[in-house]
């Protein structure tokens, strides 16, 4: 940190990434009014919309920027039609090239539902799960897996035959990650909903594959250093079962890329849905925030969608921060801005569309702002 304070860069991306970003921004300077402004906040384009005006996903100063930044906050990037010239989504290099570019290893998302919010199913909008039983983090390796470059198509007369991903699990990668995982789970206040045990949950599917086989025998010798917390196991398809009927009995969950990928998105129907869910992508010297819902061109220029994803990007960067400078004060205010949050959404005060209300994303910003004014700095 220099002596104007963290500095902050916000990538607001593509489609509805602006409209949230901007609400986000909006509750970071309502924590800051009154006093000096403990950060600084620089904003950046790029993505997808900009790779289609300008031929290319960003500019180099702009990833110096990301590079040099304390913490990076991200709106979110994809656009309809804007592919490079190799087929890959345009706007990648802010989210998959940043995890890969700056190592953030652990993407680390929360899963916890707040009281006030709704379950949309069939199109009704109701409380299915409780509140005291949804209260987990899932952490999804960040860097390998199926995600690893490692792929490619053969192609002969004109014609595709084949096409090959390859998954790539490391040692490395499987160690930090799950020790991550760990590291987690003694921090936490709780332990499961359940039974208040502190517990690992290793989500795989080692039943078959080789790299997950790999991914489990690292997790049960790093198990081996936490005796004080318990070890757990799940194949991924019988996961997506009992994560829903289940959610209490879940802590931490660690898992791969692709298979953490795809449980994620399930699990944030528990919270209330993607409009809830937030992510940090974790390395050794970088951190990068998200909402996780991407960047839904067809809500675009409406604000309609849900900021409080974004919310819950910022809390987690203010407490990453906090922890990582020892810094009290930002602490204090990544608990004013959850305490914002859990005042606004409990008394239903912002339910945006995919809540079965009408207030716009502005006007949600602008009630956590005015929650936020109302909490003692
Ligand atoms: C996510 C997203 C990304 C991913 C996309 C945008 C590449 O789905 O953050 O979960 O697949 O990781
Ligand atoms: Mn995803």
């Amino acid at each position: 940190m220099s002596s104007a304070g963290y500095r902050i860069v916000l990538l607001p991306g593509d489609g509805t990434g602006p409209e949230v970003l901007a609400e986000g921004r909006k509750a970071l300077d309502a924590l800051a009014e009154g006093d000096a402004a403990p950060w600084r906040l620089e904003e950046h384009p790029g993505g997808g919309q900009y790779y289609l005006a300008h031929g290319r996903e960003w500019e180099p100063e702009s990833e110096a920027a990301a590079r040099a930044a304390d913490a990076i906050l991200l709106g979110a990037v994809g656009w309809p039609g804007a592919r490079l010239p190799n087929g890959d989504m345009a706007g990648g290099a802010l989210v998959l090239g940043l995890r890969s570019r700056l190592d953030l290893f652990a993407n680390v998302r929360p899963c916890r539902l707040y009281p006030g919010v709704l379950h949309r199913i069939s199109g009704e909008y109701r409380q299915v799960w409780d509140p005291k039983h949804v209260d987990m983090v899932i952490v999804r390796e960040n860097t390998e897996g199926l995600y690893t470059p490692a792929r490619g198509v053969l192609r002969r007369a004109d014609e595709t035959e084949v096409a090959v991903d390859t998954r790539i699990i490391t040692k490395k990668g499987a160690e930090r990650v799950i020790r991550y995982a760990f590291e987690l789970a003694r921090a936490r206040p709780r332990g499961a909903p359940e039974d208040g045990v502190r517990r690992v949950t290793c989500v795989d599917k080692s039943n078959v594959l080789e790299g997950c086989r790999f991914f489990r025998a690292t997790f049960d010798r790093i198990a081996k250093e936490y005796p004080e917390i318990e070890p757990d196991y799940a194949y991924v398809d019988a996961f997506t079962q009992w994560i829903v009927r289940n959610p209490e009995h879940y802590d931490v969950v660690v898992s791969t890329n692709m298979m953490g990928d795809i449980i994620t998105d399930l699990a944030s129907v528990l919270q209330g849905g993607m409009g809830f869910a937030a992510g940090g992508n974790i390395g050794g010297d970088h951190a990068m925030f998200e909402p996780v819902h991407g960047s839904a061109p067809k809500y675009a220029g409406q604000h309609r969608v849900n900021p409080f994803a974004t919310f819950f990007a910022v809390e987690m960067l203010l407490r990453w921060l906090a922890e990582r400078h020892s810094d009290a004060r930002l602490g204090r205010q990544a608990d004013r801005l959850e305490a914002a949050i859990a005042t606004t959404l409990v008394a239903g005060r912002a339910r945006t569309y995919d809540q079965g209300g009408e207030v716009s994303t502005i006007q949600a910003g602008d009630r956590i702002a005015e929650a936020i004014r109302g909490i003692p700095r």
